[in-house]
């Protein structure tokens, strides 16, 4: 047996908790550590070298703190980053993308939509994407500037939110998508508000299961001698350590405390 290591999982903010609670569920005895970007968020409206720089110093942070695989929990920062990360880090690096192959094979009216950030959207990962599954079905975007900072604030049920929503899945719902591919790591968090709005009827697609699973497979395949960790789970933020520690708790659905990220990792 090696070593025990850990998981180090990082995003812009708290929407990557809604990734976490997966991989806590399909890893119990894993030392887990999360680290929210808050001091710099959202991603959606920075430029892709900036994302690229905080991916790279947060996952030091990671590696340095025992994390021996990573998991970007985050859309925007893997369309940003993953690439560049790999070369560096030589550790496996997980990154997510919108789910578009399953939404395409769930969606009945072949017309599928996609909430997300606008960088995620204009990336080059996402164009490949499209590219790939856009003639088997419509795939129609929404970029959803502000409903980051919605979840951020832990405002999931206030009218602005509903505002929102209501702009963003109305046009899609106008051309007839019957599936929503919640293409940001903040959405889940906001799946019973987004029903409230579509109807129920609307199948919403989210990434965060399959995540796991691919982690899974990559550990069992790339470090198969590893002991298993102790079962925490810390947090670090590199906001506002109090706002972080009440909003991550009320998300986490337990005691979330955060710490503050050392200096130079701010
Ligand atoms: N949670 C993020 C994502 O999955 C990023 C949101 C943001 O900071 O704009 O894209």
């Amino acid at each position: 047996m090696g070593s025990p290591g850990a998981i180090g999982v990082f995003d812009s903010g708290v929407g990557g908790l809604s990734v976490l609670q997966h991989i806590r569920k399909t890893f119990p005895h894993e030392r887990l550590i999360y680290v929210a970007d808050s001091g710099h968020v959202p991603y959606g409206d920075k430029t892709p070298a900036y994302i690229e720089k905080r991916s790279h110093t947060l996952t030091r942070f990671l590696v340095g703190q025992g994390a021996d695989a990573i998991v970007i929990a985050c859309n925007t920062a893997t369309a940003a980053a993953v690439a560049s990360l790999r070369d560096t880090f030589s550790i496996p690096i997980i990154g997510m993308e919108p789910a578009v192959k399953p939404a395409v094979a769930a969606s009945k009216s072949s017309v599928v939509g996609v909430l997300a950030t606008v960088g995620t959207l204009e990336s080059a990962r996402f164009a490949a994407l499209l590219e790939r599954y856009g003639d088997e079905v419509e795939i129609i975007t929404q970029g959803c500037p502000g409903l980051v900072e919605q979840v951020e604030k832990g405002e999931l049920d206030s009218a602005h939110t509903r505002a929102l929503l209501e702009r963003y899945t109305a046009p899609l719902l106008a051309r007839g998508a019957d599936t929503l591919i919640l293409g940001c790591t903040h959405y889940p968090f906001l799946a019973a508000q987004i029903r409230d709005v579509t109807g129920a009827n609307i199948m919403l697609i989210d990434t965060g299961e399959a995540v796991a699973r691919q982690l899974q497979r990559r550990m069992h395949s790339e470090l198969p001698q590893r002991a298993s960790g102790d079962g925490t789970t810390r947090f670090f933020t590199s906001g506002d350590a109090t706002a972080a520690t009440r909003i991550m708790s009320a998300l986490w659905g337990d005691t979330a405390t955060a710490q503050t990220l050392p200096h130079e990792f701010l």
